[in-house]
């Protein structure tokens, strides 16, 4: 059996090599685990003579992580402008963000160049190449033409929009050749496979595209949120709320993620049931992210604007509403927080899946597991009909899905989260990469 060559655009840093932190190096974790791994990346810094630096190598069991740095011109045009400022509005159909130019474009191409030549002469003939996310739409096909003939497998993380939307990139056609050129691309759900497929179709270009919805390791989390419960640092920031009930969201601070959305739905929340005033504490944890595009510089400044007004008329001398911070808070800390929750309350306007709304079941206390209020536009709402799922652009319907969760008896929370806990359960990391890469496999038996 080759290796596997997993090729995204950002690896684990060296510090989360044995301890993934979020978003794909969780859900990819499992994989890397059980067989001979290259992880191949950027290194997370940028170097102005990056074109001359040798690769840096780190081995981490049987993962070799293999990463290189970027120019200062490649990350503000590869990474910040057309992945985070072209690609990433458009597909979470956020077209009036979009920010295009076709310098920014050409630098795109040019970066997945940059990767295509650093990966190729590291690549051995039976090797099975997956690719990660929008950042390297066109890398299959750069390998392709380098003489690459083993398996090229990718996965999309994020969501993809119906062809009435994509169309709006100039050059779609160029992007969506550079993937079909794979054996397999993986979505989320069935809802981004037609409308990938149906793209694919308006050009003419064959290839197999298949929802196979990423998971996480519910046994692990599970197991660290109740170490974490019981941890000096959370049993301290729970002492602060003085019994008060805990709603509590956690994402990157992005536009996608629907919070200032969140941000009306609580605030209706006190205004339509004044009976929760003084008595529930909404926790909003939300790292910066991606603090070079406008747009998420504009939605900080929103956000700041917003929990100070919502504070500032509801609450009183001796409560908080809205606790808000900005700074990232560690895996271990969170779960133990998610387990002493009452409600989970996630909100996006578009996602890729959510891995917070499955870690939240996960963490639960099954003998009095709290609630989840969840988007019907994450990519974890068909799997998860049991939650309260609510529109982010209708507040008072979040509003009344809160105190519906609020008031719930533990019979009625213990049948809802224990249909999504047997889910979660069931579709986990592991198996998601298993799925995807047993596709691939029967879609390219050899080479
Ligand atoms: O959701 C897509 C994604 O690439 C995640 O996998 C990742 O956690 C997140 O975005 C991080 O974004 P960035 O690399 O821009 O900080």
């Amino acid at each position: 059996m080759g290796r596997l060559i997993i090729v995204s655009n950002r690896t684990p840093a060296p510090g989360e090599r044995t301890q993934p932190a979020g978003g794909l190096t969780v859900g990819l974790y499992d994989a890397v685990q059980t067989q001979e791994t290259l992880w191949f990346g950027w290194s997370g810094h940028q170097h102005a003579d990056a074109a001359d630096r040798p690769v840096q190598s780190e081995q981490v069991g049987n993962v070799n992580y293999v990463t290189f740095d970027l120019t200062q011109r490649q990350y503000d045009r590869f990474y910040l402008n057309f992945s985070n400022g072209v690609l990433w509005p458009l597909c979470h159909y956020r077209t009036n963000l979009i920010r295009y130019t076709r310098e920014d474009c050409d630098a795109y191409y040019e970066a997945n160049e940059v990767f295509a030549d650093r990966l190729v002469g590291l690549l051995e003939p039976d090797d099975t190449v997956w690719i990660h996310d929008y950042h390297l739409f066109p890398l299959g096909k750069m390998l392709r033409d380098r003489g690459v003939t083993g398996r090229i497998g990718f996965f999309l993380h994020i969501p993809f929009p119906p062809w009435s939307v994509a169309r709006l990139l100039p050059r779609l056609d160029m992007l969506l050749t550079g993937l079909a050129a794979c054996d397999l691309i993986g979505v989320q759900t069935p809802e981004d496979e037609a409308n990938l497929s149906g793209c694919f179709r308006a050009y003419g270009l064959k290839v197999a595209v298949e929802a196979v919805p990423i998971g996480i390791d519910p046994v692990s989390f599970r197991q660290q949120a109740i170490e974490s419960a019981a941890s000096d640092e959370v049993v301290k920031i729970m002492d602060t709320l003085e019994g008060t009930r805990l709603i509590m969201g956690v994402d990157r601070l992005d536009y996608s993620k629907g919070l200032p959305e969140r941000m009306k739905g609580f605030e209706a929340l006190l205004k339509n049931y004044p009976e929760h005033r003084g008595q529930v504490t909404f926790l909003q944890v939300t790292p910066v992210s991606r603090g070079g595009v406008e747009s998420y510089r504009l939605l900080k400044e929103e956000l700041d604007g917003l929990v100070g007004t919502i504070n500032g008329a509801y609450g009183t001398p001796d409560w908080v509403p809205i606790r808000y911070t900005t700074w990232p808070i560690g895996r271990d800390i969170l779960a133990g927080l998610y387990r002493m929750a009452d409600v989970g309350f996630v909100t996006p306007l578009r996602d890729g899946m959510n891995l917070v709304a499955k870690e939240f079941i996960a963490a639960q206390d099954e003998e009095d597991p709290g609630v989840l209020v969840l988007s019907r536009f994450a990519g974890a709402a068909p799997e998860m009909p049991e939650a309260l799922l609510i529109n982010p652009l209708d507040a008072e319907g979040m509003a009344d899905a809160l105190h519906i969760g609020l008031t719930m008896d533990v019979q009625a929370r213990h049948a809802a989260w224990s249909a999504m806990y047997d889910e979660v359960s069931r579709n986990t990391a592991g198996s998601w990469s298993k799925q995807f890469l047993d596709s691939l496999e029967a879609i390219r038996p050899c080479h």
